[in-house]
């Protein structure tokens, strides 16, 4: 398959490539290294990016890293010209309070966010003179989680531009000796592979992946742009079936507790299936193939029971039943029959489920309940609160209660905190192709109880993490920090008692292997105990109301700022050099509930600008940008008013308010039809033209007569960014249908969906999908379409990147670049193009056919001027 991309910069594409990347010509990261250090599961990660400003003025540049969400950021500092800037965690409400003041005064905010299921953004910006250079440098500690028997260190690289001297240096050092070391992940393949060396010495491991320039750009997901992708290092620990190993240092100690020669314990596990309406789909389906893997795995000495809800309960059997070949069989026919309908009744559910384990204690078993839903409770008792009050009482802690949250729609906040009111965790489920294989994975965690009760018991030790634990899996790993008590090693000694099947079992070890860590003093352990406490404090708040959450939130609060962690809590206030913005980076919280989906994970930037950003031009013309609150109003008259046309097809007389935000933004209406703009290159003139057009409307956006290739679009009605949908048909069976949540290609009768990273065919169509991109390319014809975010709402915005050579395509993206020339200016400005004369204004665009817009200026005008042609011609009524 031809993988090749080839970047042709047509000089009269609409919506087409202004530049190359932002700045990307203008300085040049001459060095990225990323260097990570893992000891007792501890990783830290110090990325390192070093700029140099070639240009003869100075610019503004960024840094813009993807890390992991459970890390917390501890540093980041920028060297620019001898000076050092260090960030500073402060109370988020602290932070809060400079940025609502800079906002109150007029200055803007910029938002970001990111999305990903592992990762979080961070990004920031400085301004370097010309010919001067920056260092920026991201401190970043996470504690390994131990799942399926592994830990997975994950790094993800994408320095935005093929890099000379890059680097990734892992370091992995565990006393315990490492049993594997692998490398996965995306960067890992084809050209990439390598570039990689591993080196593994019983308790050290190296990895080192320096690839060349070439290299950087020859990867799956590489281009021009440089490398952009995932390394992750796999990895386990020796295990001594014991008490498992304890690292002390400086006071402290780390626990890790995960034997696994143990026999399992047979389990009784109840699912409770949300089947409401909202399920309708690809999620039903998922859920039925997912549920018919759990069922083949079940053992033969499990205990089971389905029940499946939407406004009713319905059981498969009212009882728990044995898990034999019989049950099994028509308990899968069950599964294989549900259907989404209806509304959802939460409450009921979990109770019929928790009752269900209650009438079937069984002496040495362990019972699980696992709640999927996709939704808010809508039926039955629907107050949260109340919800949570009775699942309390009905579990009452005798077992542990397993939510996973299906897709965006759910609230996870309700389900974490009921989740971690009896003894679970929840988890969500990312709506995508590979949902099943999701929900699998989450049950083969839980698959192998191989103890129960645990109590983790030291005396001589104070200041404990969470010691309880209702279960432990085959796989995971049990890891308790806490201080000694004096620093005293002798009086010190750790002890489990937990129950196996029915035996009461405990792990002690006499002979004191405990390992005293170091004759150099490693503030490691106590940064351990410092994470865990937090983290689990966190998990603690979410519990809690009234005094006692403040209570929790203000030793988390202390904690963090002690640690210098970037949490929920804190913010870390990045001063800059004099005259600049301060940037305020906020760490979302997971399960937050967003007013929009999917909810943003990225570290806000919340700007406190002391100085202009943004450069523009002042040419006459424009009009003058009032700001407003963080937004900029404008007033857009209706077309007839003299010397301002107004959007294309608004009826006259009816005005709309036009939001323009500078940042990041562009057009928004409240109350009025939706406008989205369009921008259109001109040829030998650096300002382009565009136009408004009001959604809901259907485009032709590229048809190919020669080639039964037509490309359609649907303008979005709600939010005012681009296209909600983008079908291609390629024969009169083969289409391939886009929207902001995934492709669907129909190949006569068969229906396929596509999310994550695919590779796809549809006749002479490939289709690859990105993450924030679907390539399509047939014969000479290449077409990205972008998927954009703003204000939280996704669209699509496509760009014609390789035009096709014969000349008879038609459609939006295939109308040639503007040719015209200025003939009058004021009173009213007018442009001819070709032999007629149109009124124009300056107005701003943003230019999408970027990943990260770009805002400019441009001459507005109605579609039907800029085009040459009536808009009308354009406009399609089927998709
Ligand atoms: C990586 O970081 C460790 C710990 O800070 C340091 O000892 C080591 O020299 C660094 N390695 C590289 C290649 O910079
Ligand atoms: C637990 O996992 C280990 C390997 O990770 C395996 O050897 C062992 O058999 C498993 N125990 C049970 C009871 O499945
Ligand atoms: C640790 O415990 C001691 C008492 O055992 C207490 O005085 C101290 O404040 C605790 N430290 C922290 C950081 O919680
Ligand atoms: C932990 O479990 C032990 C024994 O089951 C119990 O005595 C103790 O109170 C529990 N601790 C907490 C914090 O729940
Ligand atoms: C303790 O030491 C004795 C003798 O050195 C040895 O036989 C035994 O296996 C050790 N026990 C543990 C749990 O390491
Ligand atoms: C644009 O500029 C190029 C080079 O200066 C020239 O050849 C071309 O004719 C110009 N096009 C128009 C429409 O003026």
């Amino acid at each position: 398959m031809e993988r090749t991309v080839v970047q042709i910069t047509l000089f009269g594409l609409l919506l087409s490539l202004a530049s190359t990347l932002p700045n990307k010509d203008d300085w040049d990261i001459y060095s990225f290294h990323i260097n990570s250090t893992v000891t007792s599961r501890y990783a830290t990660t110090v990325i390192t990016s070093r700029v140099a400003n070639r240009m003869d003025e100075s610019k503004e540049i960024e840094f813009h890293v993807r890390i992991p969400r459970n890390a917390f950021i501890s540093k980041f500092r920028m060297f620019i010209d001898g000076q050092v800037y260090d960030g500073v965690v402060k109370a988020k409400e602290q932070a809060q309070q400079q940025y609502t003041e800079a906002v109150s005064r007029g200055e803007s905010a910029g938002l970001v966010s990111s999305v990903g299921r592992t990762l979080e953004e961070f990004k920031t910006s400085v301004t370097v003179a010309a010919h001067k250079k920056v260092t920026f440098e991201l401190t970043y500690e996470e504690l390994m989680k131990r799942t399926h028997g592994k830990y997975e260190l994950q790094i993800h690289a994408r320095p935005m531009q093929p890099v000379s001297d890059f680097k990734v240096d892992v370091h992995i050092h565990e006393e315990a000796g490492i049993s594997f070391i692998n490398v996965k992940g995306g960067l890992s393949t084809k050209a990439l592979a390598n570039a990689i060396t591993k080196t593994h010495i019983d308790k050290e491991a190296w990895v080192y992946f320096y690839p060349t320039v070439d290299q950087q750009k020859m990867c799956d997901s590489c281009s021009d742009q440089g490398m952009n992708g995932d390394l992750v290092i796999v990895y386990d620990v020796n295990r001594d079936n014991g008490l498992g190993h304890i690292k002390k240092s400086d006071g402290y100690f780390v626990h890790h507790f995960a034997p696994s020669d143990l026999p399992r314990i047979p389990k009784n596990v109840v699912f409770v299936i949300d089947q409401s309406g909202s399920m309708r789909g690809r999620k039903i389906l998922q859920t039925r193939t997912a549920l018919i893997h759990i069922l083949n795995d079940l053992a033969e000495d499990d205990h089971f029971g389905l029940i499946t809800f939407d406004g009713n309960i319905f059981h498969w059997k009212r009882e728990l039943v044995q898990a034999n070949s019989k049950n099994l069989e028509s308990a899968k026919n069950f599964a294989s029959n549900i259907q989404a309908r209806g509304s959802t009744d939460i409450n009921e559910a979990v109770l019929q489920g928790a009752r269900m384990l209650n009438d079937h204690s069984r002496e040495g078993s362990a019972s699980i309940l696992i709640l999927l839903t996709d939704g808010d409770p809508t039926s039955g008792v629907t107050n949260l609160e109340n919800i949570q009050s009775n699942v309390r009482q009905a579990i009452a802690g005798k077992f542990p209660l397993y939510c996973l949250g299906f897709g965006f729609d759910v609230d996870f906040k309700f389900l974490e905190k009921m989740s971690l009111q009896n003894n679970g965790v929840a988890r969500r489920i990312y709506d995508d192709s590979d949902a099943d294989l999701q929900l699998k994975g989450f049950y083969e965690e839980v698959a192998t109880p191989l103890l129960t009760d645990v109590t983790m018991i030291y005396v001589g030790g104070t200041n404990l993490t969470q010691t309880n634990f209702s279960q432990y899996y085959n796989g995971s790993e049990i890891v308790v920090a806490g201080e000694i008590t004096d620093n005293n090693i002798e009086t010190f000694t750790p002890q489990v008692v937990a129950i196996s099947s029915n035996r009461r079992i405990i792990f002690s070890n006499p002979n004191e292997t405990v390992e005293s860590t170091q004759t150099v003093s490693d503030d490691r352990i106590q940064r351990v105990w410092a994470y865990l406490t937090v983290k689990q404090l966190l998990d603690k708040e979410l519990q809690l109301s009234g005094p006692e959450k403040e209570k929790v939130k203000k030793e988390a609060l202390e904690l963090s700022l002690k640690y210098s962690f970037v949490t929920p809590l804190t913010s870390m206030v990045v001063t800059k050099p004099l005259g600049e913005t301060t940037d305020v980076l906020h760490k979302p919280k997971e399960g937050e509930r967003s007013q929009t989906r999917p909810p943003s994970r990225g570290y806000s930037i919340l700007r406190q600008p002391t100085g202009a950003r943004r450069l523009r031009p002042d040419l006459p013309g424009f009009p003058n940008v009032h700001s407003f609150g963080h937004q900029v109003m404008q007033q857009h008259t209706p077309k007839g008013e003299r010397g301002r046309p107004g959007p294309v097809g608004l009826p006259d007389g009816q005005p709309a308010v036009v939001h323009l935000s500078p940042d990041t933004t562009t057009l928004e209406a409240i109350n009025a039809p939706v406008l989205h703009r369009f921008l259109l290159k001109a040829e030998n003139q650096t300002v382009p033209l565009c136009f408004d057009v009001i959604g809901p409307v259907r485009l032709k956006l590229l048809h190919h007569p020669s080639r039964e290739l037509s490309v359609n679009g649907e303008l979005d009605s709600v939010t005012n960014g681009g296209f909600s949908r983008i079908f291609i048909h390629v024969s009169d069976s083969q289409h391939v249908e886009i929207d902001t949540n995934w492709v669907t290609v129909r190949d006569g009768q068969t229906v396929t969906y596509y999310t994550g990273q695919d590779h796809l065919t549809a006749g002479s169509v490939t289709v690859i999908v990105r993450n924030n991109e679907i390539d399509v390319a047939t014969g000479d014809m290449r077409m990205v379409i972008i998927v954009h975010k703003k204000n939280g709402q996704k669209f699509l915005w496509p760009v014609l990147r390789q035009r096709p050579l014969d000349n008879n395509a038609e459609g939006l993206l295939a109308v040639e670049a503007a040719v015209y020339e200025e003939v009058q200016q004021a009173p009213v400005r007018k442009l001819k193009i070709k032999n007629q004369e149109a009124d124009v204004t300056g107005e701003m665009v943003v230019d999408y056919s970027f990943t990260s817009p770009v805002t400019m200026n441009c001459w507005l005008m109605s579609a039907d001027s800029a085009l040459q042609r009536p808009l009308s011609q354009f406009v399609i009524t089927q998709l």
